[in-house]
């Protein structure tokens, strides 16, 4: 386990680490004009929805102009809005009617990189003596012994392929560690920065209430580009980034940006921290450092993700692993920082699919058991839109048409999964390829069972799984045992054990066993979650023998055997356990 120096100091109160944010992928939660794409006034149609569930700020994924290539986070221009979204003026009244419901706005920042169709990319590239030419990151050809050009390393682009883009009309290439069409930005340049920092203020003096900030430990590029150690040699280009190495510059970057920015305004900051174990995250998120309050961490979405297959396989783990990955990250808590706490997003498979079991025997009991995890673990909650109603990964016999993403599109139409999974069944490799799929997390929002599951009265632009005559936020609503109406009374209940469940010390129980993951919240809370489908017994610690039981996701019934000893649990069962006074 990861050593961290415990000071078990008071944990100082905020409203960014009570709150319960939302996070909405615009183009899949509400379409209100009926062209197929969610847009802002679908998301404004939905704010009392929001409010009822229990959630204090709504997170967008990126909303600005841009091409779409990433979905958005390929930014063309900060300043305004991609039309089938809206235009500035929907986001003031989205800002507006949030803020009267007691609600806030995190608007997602995506400064690693543009678009390539950003005017300062196309000026940029526009001649080797730009005045913009250095706010993105240009490198000569190296040559082999044959004479033959390649890029200036080795390095592989997250979404394949080498990072380096030859542009034939300046002969140089540039630096994009995603798709081509996202050059990456040059934070060395100092007009590059204030540009960005003008950007944030332009959204925060429209009274955004924060950032969620993309990639934001890779802004800070080692300038010498040397090539990464060969972990794949089945390939031309190697992965730079699992080492957990940062940029030199990162801290001095942010933490200018918080000086100039950040620091003016009561926000809401929370960066995206792939690759970056705990004691790397403090250095980002205490609050002596003054950066950020709190980073996604990515071990619990990684496991099973062996770094030989190229981390788009899930092999087979164990609940032992997990608990230790979560109980790690919980222990930031005791060192004085913060934590962003999900198990879903745009980018990942859908948590049921992911970590329980999501046969429609185990389905609702699986949500539920999720829900009581999330809801009692330390740190601020991230429910990602559609993980409310239990929304699972996209069914296994849908074509390969049916995934949008340019990262999926590229991983099965290159020879990747081939490579990864040499002789076997290409068929049962795209299966696992695509159980991973980010697309999982993007499918169209279920309202209802009326045609497009009340989403659009068109075709939407992504297509929606059939289970949605079932899953669906109406149906769900008008059922008192749904598991939407688990969440928003379980939220309800974090909010009521505020100090323990939020702001508590954590400590794990039983960390080998195999289907419990039990833990203790400050030292009077005890959650206990049976992770198999086989009813199992347990023992209570000493000091919980005939605890009250005060949140439950199944029975009515004493949990209690064994003379109070040991408790049972059904299938999936979770319970919420307080120590008798
Ligand atoms: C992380 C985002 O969450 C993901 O969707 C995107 O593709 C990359 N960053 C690049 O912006």
């Amino acid at each position: 386990m990861t050593r961290i120096i415990t000071r078990k100091e008071k944990v100082d109160k905020a409203w960014w680490k009570s709150a319960v944010v939302y996070q909405i992928y615009p183009g899949s939660f509400c379409d209100s004009n009926g062209d197929g794409i969610g847009d802002l006034k679908g998301v404004i149609s939905k704010l009392d929805y929001l409010k009822q569930l229990g959630v204090d700020v709504v997170w967008l994924s990126p909303i600005f102009k841009s091409p779409q290539v990433d979905m958005g986070y390929d930014v063309s221009d900060y300043r305004d809005i991609h039309e089938p979204y809206g235009t500035v003026h929907d986001v003031e009244v989205l800002i507006e009617e949030l803020h009267e419901r007691g609600m806030k706005l995190l608007l997602d920042l995506v400064v690693n990189h543009t678009s390539d169709e950003h005017p300062w990319f196309q000026e940029s590239r526009s001649s080797r003596t730009s005045a913009k030419r250095d706010w993105y990151i240009w490198r000569p050809a190296s040559y082999d012994a044959e004479g033959r050009r390649k890029p200036p390393n080795n390095w592989k682009s997250n979404f394949g392929g080498s990072v380096w883009q030859w542009d034939q009309d300046t002969e140089e290439y540039y630096l994009h560690y995603y798709d081509p069409k996202q050059p990456d930005l040059n934070f060395e340049s100092p007009e590059l920065r204030q540009a960005i920092y003008d950007m944030m203020r332009f959204w925060l003096d429209k009274k955004c209430d924060g950032f969620r900030m993309d990639v934001i430990g890779r802004i800070s590029k080692d300038m010498s580009f040397p090539d990464a150690p060969i972990t794949d040699p089945s390939s031309e280009w190697q992965d730079f980034r699992s080492q957990n190495k940062e940029g030199p510059r990162v801290h001095e970057f942010i933490r200018e940006m918080n000086e100039q920015v950040l620091s003016k305004y009561d926000i809401m900051t929370v960066g995206e921290l792939n690759h970056t174990p705990p004691e790397m995250m403090l250095r980002y998120v205490h609050p002596d450092r003054k950066e950020i309050q709190m980073g996604f961490a990515f071990d619990h979405v990684n496991v099973g993700l062996g770094p030989a297959k190229g981390r788009h396989i899930v092999e087979p783990w164990k609940l032992p692993e997990l608990k230790a990955i979560l109980a790690k990250w919980q222990a930031l808590r005791d060192a004085g920082g913060w934590h962003a706490l999900y198990l879903e997003n745009h980018d990942q498979p859908r948590s049921i699919s992911r970590y329980a079991n999501d046969s429609p025997k185990w389905r609702a009991a699986s949500g539920k058991l999720l829900a009581l995890m999330h809801s009692t673990l330390f740190g601020t909650i991230y429910l990602h839109q559609g993980q409310e109603i239990g929304m699972i990964n996209c069914p296994n016999d849908w074509p390969l048409e049916e995934y949008k993403d340019v990262q999926t599109q590229n991983l099965i139409h290159t020879r990747r999964y081939r490579v990864i999974e040499r002789g076997r069944d290409v068929d049962e490799t795209i299966k696992k390829v695509l159980f991973k799929a980010r697309d999982n997390g993007r499918t169209p929002m279920q309202w209802s069972a009326e045609a497009h599951a009340g989403f659009s009265t068109a075709e939407p632009w992504m297509r929606i799984p059939d289970d949605y005559k079932e899953c669906n936020v109406a149906a769900e609503a008008a059922d008192p045992e749904s598991l939407l109406s688990f969440w928003r009374e379980t939220l309800a209940f974090r909010k009521r054990y505020e100090e323990e469940l939020v702001y508590g010390s954590f400590s794990l129980l039983s960390p080998d066993h195999e289907s419990i993951f039990a833990y203790i919240r400050a030292s009077r809370i005890l959650v206990v979650l049976n992770f198999s489908d086989r009813p199992t017994t347990w023992q209570v610690p000493d000091h919980f023998v005939g605890a009250t039981v005060i949140r439950g996701t199944a029975t009515k019934e004493s949990p209690f055997s064994n003379a109070g000893l040991d408790i049972s649990l059904a299938p999936y069962q979770g319970l919420v356990l307080e120590q008798s006074l």
